[in-house]
C-alpha cells in the first residue's frame, strides 16, 4: 500500500518577489491515503495543490511522480501532470467553461485524445457518479453553487486521476451533497486512489482523514495522524485550529465513564456500539 506516487522535495513558491506562499515543502503522497489538508485563511493550501498538478511551477525544488522527476515546464511532463492529478477548484466559477453540462465533462478525455466511444463512457459514468445525468444539456453557468461544484467533481473523475485534490468541496454543498461527497469519497478509496481534501471543517477531517498535513504561514508544520494532530497542543494553537467535538467528547468519556485511553471514535455509531456491546445487548 505504500507505493508513492507524488513527490515534493524542498519546493518554495512565490507570487510576487520578495515574500514567498509557500517554503521548504518536502512530502510523499502514496496511493489509497486518504489526507485532509488544514490551516488558516492564507496558509497556503490552494498554492500547495496548484503546485500539485503544475498550474504553479516550483521557484526552487524538485517535484517526482512514481519516482521519476517531473518537469512541469516541459509540456510532455505537465500534460502527464494534468491527467495524473485532478484539482476540484475551491471555486467552481474557475473551472467551468464548457456550453452545456456534457461538452463541459467531456474536455478532459477529449483531450486525453482517448476515441468517441470511450469519452462517451467516461461522461456517462461520472455524470452518474455525481448524479448529473438529467443535468446534461443545461448550460453550466446557470446552475447553483453546489450543482456547479458536482459538474466540476464530474469533470475531474472523467480525466481517471490518480490522485484527487479536493479545495474545499463542502463549502458551496447542502447536506446531501455533503453526503454524496461523502460517499464518492468513499468509492474513490475503495479505488485505491489518493485524496486530499483542504478543508476547514475540523469533524470532517477527523472522521474522514487517516493522515493530515498542516500548514501555516507558508510552511508543512505537521504530518500526522489525526490522533497525533490533535493531542498537540502547542500545534493547535500555532496553526489556529480546535479540537474536533467527538474527540473532546471521547476525553470526557475517558474521564468519566471508562472508555479506554487507546480507542479514538470517529463516529457516534462506534460510541454506542462500544457500550452496548460491553452491556452484553
Ligand atoms: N494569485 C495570487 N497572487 C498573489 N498572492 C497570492 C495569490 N494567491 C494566493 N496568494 C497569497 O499566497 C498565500 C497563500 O494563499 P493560499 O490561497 O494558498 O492560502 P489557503 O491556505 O488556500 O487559504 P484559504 O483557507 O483562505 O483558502 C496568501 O498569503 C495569499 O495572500
Ligand atoms: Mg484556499
Amino acid at each position: 500500500m505504500n507505493d508513492v506516487l507524488l513527490a515534493m522535495d524542498k519546493v518554495d513558491y512565490s507570487y510576487d518577489e520578495g515574500g514567498f506562499a509557500l517554503s521548504g515543502l518536502s512530502l510523499e503522497i502514496c496511493k489509497g491515503q486518504r489526507i485532509a489538508v488544514l490551516g488558516n485563511n492564507g496558509a497556503g493550501k490552494s498554492t500547495f495543490f496548484l503546485l500539485c498538478n503544475g498550474i504553479l511551477k516550483p521557484d526552487k525544488g524538485a517535484l517526482f511522480y512514481g519516482g521519476k522527476t517531473i518537469d512541469p515546464r516541459k509540456k510532455q511532463d505537465l500534460l502527464r501532470l494534468r491527467q495524473l492529478v485532478g484539482i476540484i477548484f475551491q471555486d467552481a466559477d474557475h473551472q467551468i467553461i464548457g456550453s452545456t453540462v456534457e461538452s463541459e465533462v467531456s474536455f478532459g478525455p477529449m483531450n486525453l485524445k482517448l476515441p468517441a466511444e470511450k469519452v462517451a463512457q467516461r461522461v456517462d459514468q461520472a455524470l452518474q457518479a455525481m448524479g448529473l445525468a438529467e443535468y446534461r444539456h443545461r448550460p453550466p453557468h446557470y446552475l447553483s453553487g453546489g450543482e456547479k461544484k458536482r459538474v466540476t467533481i464530474a469533470d475531474i473523475l472523467a480525466m481517471e486521476p490518480e490522485v484527487l485534490l479536493f479545495d474545499e468541496p463542502t463549502a458551496f454543498l447542502d447536506p446531501a451533497g455533503v453526503r454524496t461527497l461523502e460517499s464518492l469519497l468513499a468509492e474513490l478509496y475503495r479505488q485505491e486512489r489518493a485524496l486530499l481534501v483542504s478543508t476547514h471543517d475540523i469533524d470532517f477531517a477527523w472522521r474522514w482523514a487517516q493522515r493530515i498535513l498542516v500548514f501555516h504561514a507558508g510552511r508543512l508544520v505537521a504530518d500526522n495522524t489525526p490522533e497525533q494532530i490533535f493531542a498537540d497542543g502547542p500545534l493547535l494553537e500555532q496553526a489556529g485550529l480546535r479540537r474536533p467535538y467527538l474527540y473532546d467528547f471521547t476525553l470526557s468519556l475517558q474521564a468519566h465513564c471508562g472508555w479506554p485511553p487507546d480507542i479514538w471514535p470517529k463516529t457516534t455509531a462506534e460510541i454506542e456500539a462500544y457500550y452496548k456491546n460491553k452491556a452484553g445487548l
